[in-house]
């Protein structure tokens, strides 16, 4: 039985490994990339001050964050959901979500399942507009939120140049029904 947890300040490090292990997986093994980001230190004393400030910070207040996670059978967390409130007041009715599931489990409803956590406090917190940025290509992704009533808003061309390759990269848009 995979549980999902809604992360605390001291769910840290299992997060900071998972997401690690998670944006290993990017562009690797006939993967499409699903990050801009090469190398990240997901564990540096910096990240860790700014998930826990921002998992404290209340709603509506600006750069709130809330995350959820799944557990694996041996506690590690092996999926995550994270809703991210921008700084600027003036957009306190938009999120922004990230997604990850650890290629192992892939497709076994656990993207659902946290899509569906999220959409449910975005309801429940007066949220009215969840948006994300997807790359073209990586149609997992694309389904998953399609699977959901996203909408496609925008296109950028060549957004990101990526070991070598260009990347084209889709912004989308859910409008929560209150
Ligand atoms: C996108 C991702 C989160 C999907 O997670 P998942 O747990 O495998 O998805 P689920 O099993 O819940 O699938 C739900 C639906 O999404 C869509 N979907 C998932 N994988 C898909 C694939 N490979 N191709 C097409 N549609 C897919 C389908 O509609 C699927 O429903 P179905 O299985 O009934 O057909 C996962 O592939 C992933 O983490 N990829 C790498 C990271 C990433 O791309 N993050 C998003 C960056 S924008």
């Amino acid at each position: 039985m995979l549980t999902t947890v809604a992360l605390t300040p001291v769910d840290f490090k299992r997060w900071a490994e998972h997401l690690t292990r998670q944006i290993a997986e990017s562009g690797r093994a006939g993967r499409p990339f699903f990050s801009p980001f090469e190398a990240v230190d997901f564990e540096s004393p910096e990240r860790r001050a700014r998930f826990e400030s921002r998992l404290s910070i209340p709603l509506p207040q600006p750069t709130w964050m809330r995350a959820w996670a799944i557990e694996g059978p041996d506690e590690r967390f092996i999926a995550h959901l994270d809703l991210n409130a921008s700084s600027i007041p003036a957009e306190k009715h938009r999120a922004t979500l990230g997604i990850g599931v650890e290629e192992g489990f892939y497709r076994r409803g656990l993207g659902r399942k946290l899509m569906l956590e999220a959409i449910e406090f975005a309801t429940r917190n007066h949220i009215e507009w969840i948006d994300l940025s997807v790359f073209r290509d990586n149609q997992a992704a694309i389904g998953l939120y399609r699977y959901f009533g996203f909408e496609e808003i925008g296109r950028r061309d060549d957004r990101f140049r990526i070991s070598g390759r260009s990347v084209d990269d889709i912004s989308m848009t859910l409008r929560i029904k209150g």
